[in-house]
């Protein structure tokens, strides 16, 4: 049985249900979060909570908890679901309201918690790489909200989908943004390379793990705008989530990537992206 939390009570999925007239319903007006358990610690866990501050500030929506009430929400859906390893997903929408565009009057937001089950990419997809495809960024100017509006990113996702690929890369006016749901890593010449953090990407929690690994393990790296033709001729692509973690890209748009296969840079990253995380797990370092 899953249990989840909404608005203020803990119950089992099948018995939950929200207005008709919620406003995630029916507009997307919400913002969400995904946060990793390992070993049943959520990993980042601040970092998520100061990103759908972010995100609630970006939409004009108050944050109906605090910081701490956040962490105990979130400690106790652990506790209550099921797995060592598994994702915790958070929804605020901005909750019932007349079907009218403009904010109503009084705002009672709705609080959705749903524990998730992850599993980190299997080591034949590490040691293979993922094919990607590559799209025309068509999304909105606020892409920096983790928004539940979210229909560009699936229908450019279903693109990849249909081409039998794992991730839509993403490009807007000549330059790499991020993928549909994923951020965007570039190896060009040995140096590891970022697209800068802008209201044209979302700026991910592994983003930063990653370009603090980068720095914490002497990988050389450069955060700067990526064009469309350092992409293709990259030597190594990679995309990090926080359920994919960090996954090398091998051929985009049917072509190979340096020599088809994940690259000694993303080895590197791989094997310290594991690391820091069972030290994580073992509490021997910060989530
Ligand atoms: C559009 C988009 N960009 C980037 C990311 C990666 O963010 P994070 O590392 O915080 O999971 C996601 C995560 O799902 C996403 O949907």
């Amino acid at each position: 049985m899953t249990t989840i939390y909404l608005n203020g009570r803990f119950l089992p999925l099948e018995e939950a249900s929200i207005p008709v007239m919620d406003r995630g319903f029916l507009f997307g007006d919400g913002v969400y979060e995904v946060i990793p358990v390992y070993s049943r610690r959520p990993f980042r866990l601040h970092e998520h909570l100061d990103r759908l501050q972010a995100s609630l500030d970006g939409i004009r929506l108050a944050n109906p908890h605090t910081a701490q009430e956040w962490e105990s929400l979130i400690v106790r859906s652990v506790e209550l679901a099921e797995g060592e390893d598994q994702g915790i997903y958070l929804q605020v929408t901005r909750g019932p309201g007349p079907r009218d565009h403009a904010f109503p009057n009084t705002v009672q937001p709705t609080v959705f918690i749903l524990p998730l089950r992850i599993t980190p990419p299997a080591r034949e997809l590490v040691d293979s790489g993922v094919a990607a495809i590559s799209a025309a960024d068509n999304r909105w100017l606020r892409c920096d909200i983790k928004s539940t509006s979210l229909l560009p990113n699936v229908l450019l996702r279903q693109l990849s989908v249909d081409a039998g690929c794992a991730e839509t890369l993403l490009l807007r006016d000549g330059f790499l943004s991020e993928g549909s749901a994923s951020n965007v890593f570039v190896v060009a010449n040995g140096l590891l390379l970022a697209p800068p953090k802008s209201n044209l990407m979302l700026p991910g929690i592994t983003y930063d793990v990653v370009l603090e690994l980068a720095r914490e393990h002497g990988i050389a790296h450069a955060v700067r705008p990526i064009d469309e033709a350092e992409l293709r001729a990259a030597g190594e692509v990679w995309i990090t989530s926080s359920t994919r973690e960090v996954l090398a890209v091998t051929t985009l748009d049917g072509r190979p990537i340096g020599d088809g296969r994940p690259g000694p840079v993303f080895r590197r990253m791989y094997a310290a992206y594991q690391d820091y995380k069972h030290s994580v797990m073992r509490g021997k370092a910060l989530p």
